[in-house]
C-alpha cells in the first residue's frame, strides 16, 4: 500500500492510499464509505437508481482484486479511525490497441468541492501511467455538470457515444507527458501530478 498525506486546497490534510484486494483494514473503510453515498451520488456513479448496495456488490467494491485494477481512496481522520471521504478506480477495459482503462470516481456528498477528486484523479493517472497504461476513458451523465467540468481540466477528449444524450463518454491519452495533462491546483502548485508520482513511486 502507498500512504502519504497531501495537502488540500482548503480541506484538512488527507491521506491518499493505494488499496488492493488483500486489505482488509481498508476494506471495511471502503464498505461505509459506498454505504453513506446519497441516491443521487449513487445515481451519478453507478447510472442506475438503486436503492442501496447489496453484499456481494459490497464485497466486491471493497476489495479491488481484478488484475490490473487500481484504486486510491482518500481517507481523513486519525489513523487506526480514519474515514474515507473519496475513492478513484481504474478497470481494464481490454479495449482497443494498447492498454485502456475505465475511471470510476466518487466523493462523500459532504466533501465536495475541497479539491478531494482533483486529488484522486491525478493520483490515479500518475498510478495509472507508472502502471503502464495508455489511455483512460470514464462514462459520465450528461446532468453531471461537476465531473465533467473535471475532466476537461484534466485535457479528456470527448468521444462520440451512440444515443449519447444522457450520457457522454471521455478519454484521456495518457502517453503525453505528464506535465502537460491539465492536472494543475488553481491554489499555486504548478502541477501536482508531480507530487502524486512521488506517492505513487514510494
Ligand atoms: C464529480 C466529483 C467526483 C467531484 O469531486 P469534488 O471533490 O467535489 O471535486 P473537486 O473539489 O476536486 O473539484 C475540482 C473542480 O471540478 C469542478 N467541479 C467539481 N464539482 C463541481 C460542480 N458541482 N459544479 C461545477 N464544477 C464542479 C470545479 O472546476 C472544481 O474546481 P473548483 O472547486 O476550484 O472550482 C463529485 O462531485 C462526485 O463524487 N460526484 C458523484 C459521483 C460522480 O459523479 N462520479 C463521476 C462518474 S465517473
Amino acid at each position: 500500500m502507498n500512504l502519504d498525506r497531501i495537502g488540500l486546497n482548503e480541506a484538512p490534510a488527507l491521506r491518499i492510499a493505494q488499496v488492493t484486494g488483500r486489505d482488509a483494514r481498508h476494506a471495511v473503510i471502503i464498505e461505509e464509505f459506498y454505504r453513506g453515498l446519497s441516491a443521487q451520488t449513487r445515481y451519478e456513479r453507478f447510472f442506475s437508481h438503486r436503492p442501496e448496495f447489496g453484499p456481494a456488490e459490497l464485497e466486491r467494491l471493497a476489495h479491488p482484486e481484478r488484475a490490473g485494477e487500481l484504486c486510491l481512496v482518500a481517507l481523513a481522520g486519525e489513523e487506526g479511525e480514519e474515514i474515507a471521504v473519496g475513492e478513484v478506480r481504474l478497470v481494464p477495459t481490454h479495449e482497443g490497441t494498447g492498454r485502456e482503462g475505465e475511471i470510476a470516481l466518487v466523493v462523500a456528498d459532504d466533501w465536495r468541492r475541497l479539491g478531494v477528486g482533483r486529488k484522486l484523479l491525478c493520483g490515479l493517472l500518475a498510478a495509472a501511467r507508472r502502471a503502464g497504461y495508455t489511455g483512460a476513458q470514464a462514462y459520465i451523465t450528461s446532468s453531471n455538470t461537476g465531473m465533467l467540468s473535471l475532466v476537461r481540466q484534466f485535457d479528456f477528449r470527448f468521444q462520440p457515444l451512440a444515443g449519447g444524450a444522457t450520457m457522454r463518454l471521455v478519454h484521456k491519452d495518457l502517453t503525453v507527458t505528464a506535465t502537460d495533462t491539465g492536472c494543475f491546483d488553481p491554489a499555486g502548485a504548478p502541477h501536482i501530478e508531480a507530487a502524486a508520482l512521488a506517492i505513487a513511486a514510494q
